[in-house]
Order: C-alpha cells, then structure tokens, then sequence
C-alpha cells in the first residue's frame, strides 16, 4: 500500500453505489472496510475485491447501537488502534407516495437510517479522528437534498437534513482538521429505484392512486436515462483524495441542469413543471376541474424573471 492509501469505511456496501465504491477504492489502493447488513452479499464483494486490493468485510447496521459499537472495536483493531482516516456514509434508501400519504411508521424509517444511522455512526467513529486531529466524512446525500420531488417528499426531506447536518459538521469539524463532504447523485441505476416502489399497493385507497401508478410506469421507463454507479464511486474517490475536498460533489455533471432550473425558474412554473411529471392534474385525481377552475388560476400566470408576481422558491431558504 502507498503513502496516500487511506482507510476508508462505506456504509451500505452491499448494493450500488456504496458495493461499486469499495470496488473503486481497493482498485486505487484504498484500504477498505466494506460494511453492510447481508452477511452473504459480504463475502461476495471479498471474493469478488481479490487481487484487486485489499477490502476488509465488516457487519453493520447503521440503526442499531450494538452493531455500531461492535463496528468501532473491529476497525479500532484492524488498524492497530488507529481508527478510520475516511467514513463513507452512503447506507440509505427511499420510500415513493404521496407525502400526506405516508405515515409516521413509514416516516420515521427513513429518517432511523438516513439521518439517525448516519449521524450515530459519525458519532462513534468521531473520537478517533478528533483525538488524531485528521479525518474525513463524506455523505452520501442527494441533489434531492436541494430539490424537491413529488412523490419524495419525505425522503428529500432526509436529504435536506443530511444537507444542513453535513454544513453544520463541516464548520464544526474543521478546526480539528477534519473535512465533511456531501456527494450529491442525479439518478443512479442500483436497487434504490425497486426499493422505492416495492409497496406502492399501500396508496391504492388514496386519491393519489391514479397519479402513483402513472409515475410509477414512467419512471420504468426514465430508467434509461440513469447512469452507472462508477460515477459516483469516481466522485467519491475525488473526495477522498483530494488535499482539500470541496463541500459538495453533483454527479453525473448533467444533474447541475436541474439544479440550475430549480434555481432559475419561478416558483410556479417549477410548480407546474412537477405537476405535470407527477400526473398531478384533476383528471387523474378525480378532481371537479370545473370548480378548481374557479379557484386557481391557470398556467402560465408568471410571467418570468422581474414579474412582479415573481416569489422566492421557499425550497431556496
Ligand atoms: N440511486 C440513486 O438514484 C440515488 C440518487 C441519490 C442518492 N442516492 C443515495 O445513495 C445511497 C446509496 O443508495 P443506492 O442507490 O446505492 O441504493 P441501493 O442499491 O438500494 O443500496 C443501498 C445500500 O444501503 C444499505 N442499507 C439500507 N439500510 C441500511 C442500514 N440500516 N444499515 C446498513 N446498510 C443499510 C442497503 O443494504 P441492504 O441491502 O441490507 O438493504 C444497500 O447496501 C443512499 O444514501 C441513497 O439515498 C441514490
């Protein structure tokens, strides 16, 4: 291993983005500490790393306290004591409904694992890496912890806390020359898209039906236009190791044209543009469009940039 080989452990190494980063960063003489909940997925990825580089398997389950201290005492002995010079906190997943649809259990879930899970584990890794006053972390968040999506609502809304959480560590950190970095992906194609809609049956009641399985058939399709895990495992490896990694990594680099648009639009007509990909019209909601008619005014009433009726996105603040 060279003088530049860190050790660095990923969270949710078991599947996409976090299984193709361990294989990147043992390829580029990392020393890996792949971690994960399925024991079997594990050992494939060892096998599979050898000859590669040297990748370590560890369990772990970022919402459960014991995993994680048991996590800290086998990286505490598999480097001599020294402790992780970089934490990857990329375990994380995402439900689709309807926001007003998805209830507390469903909620709270998402928030255990995505914003719970990361922050303990940061929690328990942090000591080593104050003490030794050097250190990295880098989350896995999203570029829909800066956008909003229909139908992701509550799951953007974990984004938007890894989001605040990261800028708040990063102040935080510094002075302790430790660095924290957000890795922000468009969309990616790994299980994260299964595990979105693999209960979509829940919001058949809701008057949302008709919308969520039109999305659901259309985002099928937007399959295509997803890119391969290795883009963000390479973004990753530029946070890693890079002197100064900077605040935040968008990839794939065509993501920034959403981020552009949701900056540079009015609210309303971003508002209709989300509409209109979510299936959120009368028809499909079984909505009277006559008397909405007489409540909303139609598209386009914005006119754009110095219109008086222009407002603030309040997704900005
Ligand atoms: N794919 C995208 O389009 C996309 C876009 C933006 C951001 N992201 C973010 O990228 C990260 C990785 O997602 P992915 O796309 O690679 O999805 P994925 O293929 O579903 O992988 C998610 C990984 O997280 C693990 N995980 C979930 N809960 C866990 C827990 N409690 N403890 C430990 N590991 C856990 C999963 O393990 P199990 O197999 O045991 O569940 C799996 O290894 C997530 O934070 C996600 O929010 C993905």
């Amino acid at each position: 291993m060279s003088n530049t080989s860190k050790t660095v452990l990923i969270t949710g190494a078991t599947a996409g983005i976090g299984r193709m980063t361990a294989l990147h960063l043992a390829k580029l003489g990392h020393h890996v500490i792949a971690s994960g909940r399925k024991v079997a997925e594990l050992a494939k990825l060892k096998t599979e790393a050898q000859g590669l580089g040297t990748l370590d398997t560890l369990v772990l389950d970022v919402t459960s306290k014991e995993s994680i201290d048991a996590a800290v005492a086998a990286v505490t002995e598999l480097t001599g004591g020294k402790g992780l010079d970089v934490l990857v906190n990329n375990a994380g997943f995402g439900v689709l409904g309807p926001t007003s649809e998805i209830d507390d259990a469903e909620m709270r879930r998402q928030y255990e694992t995505n914003v719970f899970g990361l922050m303990a584990v940061t929690r328990a890794f942090l000591p080593q890496m104050r003490a030794r006053r050097a250190g990295r972390i880098i989350n896995v968040s999203s570029v829909g912890g800066r956008i909003t999506l229909p139908f992701f609502g509550v799951y953007n809304s974990t984004k938007y806390a890894v989001e605040s959480l990261s800028d708040a560590l990063r102040y935080e950190l510094r002075p302790f020359g430790i660095d924290v970095t957000l890795i922000e992906p468009g969309v990616i194609r790994t299980n994260f898209e299964a595990t979105a809609v693999g209960n979509l049956s829940q919001f058949d009641a809701t008057p949302y039906a008709g919308a969520v399985a039109k999305y659901e058939q259309m985002s099928k399709t937007a399959d295509r236009f997803a890119s391969n895990p290795i883009v963000i495992a390479k973004a990753i490896a530029r946070a890693v190791n890079a002197r100064r990694p900077a605040a935040r990594y968008v990839a794939p680099r065509s993501t920034n044209f959403a981020l552009l648009m949701s900056a540079l639009l009015p609210t309303r007509v971003w508002d209709w543009a989300m509409r209109k990909v979510a299936f959120l019209n009368p028809k499909t909601l079984g909505v009277d469009g006559a008397a909405l008619a007489d409540a909303t005014p139609a598209f386009p009433v914005t006119r754009v940039h110095g219109s008086p009726n222009a407002q603030p996105r309040a997704s900005a603040n």
